[in-house]
């Protein structure tokens, strides 16, 4: 997989290259870069931005600055390219990130990711220039960049051999083993700790037992789940 990122703060990512997932899906050799939005510009002193038509407080980044970041970087007319290469426009507005979506994007070869700053992207860029608009939460952001790198995060860890445990991926919160469903609670060594045990069932040995209580204690943050957040009560492979 080949994933581009495009920002006006491409240093930003150097410390998410170093960590160990992104790395070990690197020396597998998926591809992961971050191109400067500003180098390409075709306006003058580095501008990238500019006022609202219409008024308005905050400064846009400009369509024309986007598309000669593209093309410069994949030398081929950028309305081209989104009709070829899926290509994610971050912004709170966005469709909701979430598992569904990262295990899509996942079995994309190539992805493009554009961060806004200020008050985003002409519209036009998440129009002509991109496929899909994402969002990781309800909430606004000082730029996409935070919000890009969670999706990296969430879509290289999918990538065979990211992870060092090969099932590690397999059975976690919203997994398809799951059912969807939040993943179980896991301890470890002390058993005892200040007065706090350990599910007694956990320490049997008895795998069926604990299987059967990971799946009831999964289903159990489900329901808590949908009664936090309104939605109806999900159904539960229990
Ligand atoms: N940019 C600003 N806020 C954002 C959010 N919530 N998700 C994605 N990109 C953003």
């Amino acid at each position: 997989m080949q994933i581009d990122v495009f920002t006006l703060f491409p240093r930003w990512f150097e410390w998410f290259g170093e960590q160990r997932h992104v790395r070990n899906a690197t020396a597998n050799g998926h591809e992961l870069s971050f191109v400067d939005l500003r180098t390409a510009t075709p306006l003058s002193g580095g501008q990238v931005d500019d006022t609202p038509y219409g008024g308005g407080a905050g400064m846009v980044i400009r369509v024309d600055v986007v598309e000669a970041a593209l093309r410069s970087h994949y030398t081929i007319d950028p309305l081209v390219l989104a009709a070829r290469r899926r290509g994610l426009v971050m912004a709170a507005s966005g469709r909701p990130f979430d598992e569904e979506l990262a295990h899509e994007l996942a079995a994309e070869q190539r992805l493009t990711i554009l961060c806004g700053r200020y008050e985003g992207f002409d519209e036009r860029v998440h129009e002509q220039l991109a496929s899909d608009v994402v969002s990781i939460g309800p909430y606004v952001l000082a730029g996409g960049e935070l919000a890009a790198m969670v999706v990296c995060d969430a879509v290289l860890r999918k990538l065979p051999g990211s992870l060092g445990h090969a099932d590690s991926a397999l059975e976690e919160s919203f997994s398809q083993s799951l059912g969807g469903a939040p993943e179980y609670p896991h301890y470890t060594r002390p058993a005892e700790w200040r007065g706090h045990g350990v599910p007694e069932v956990l320490l049997s040995g008895d795998h069926a037992r604990v299987r059967s209580w990971r799946l009831r204690e999964s289903g159990r943050r489900q329901v808590a789940r949908a009664v936090r957040t309104g939605s109806a009560h999900p159904s539960h492979p229990d």
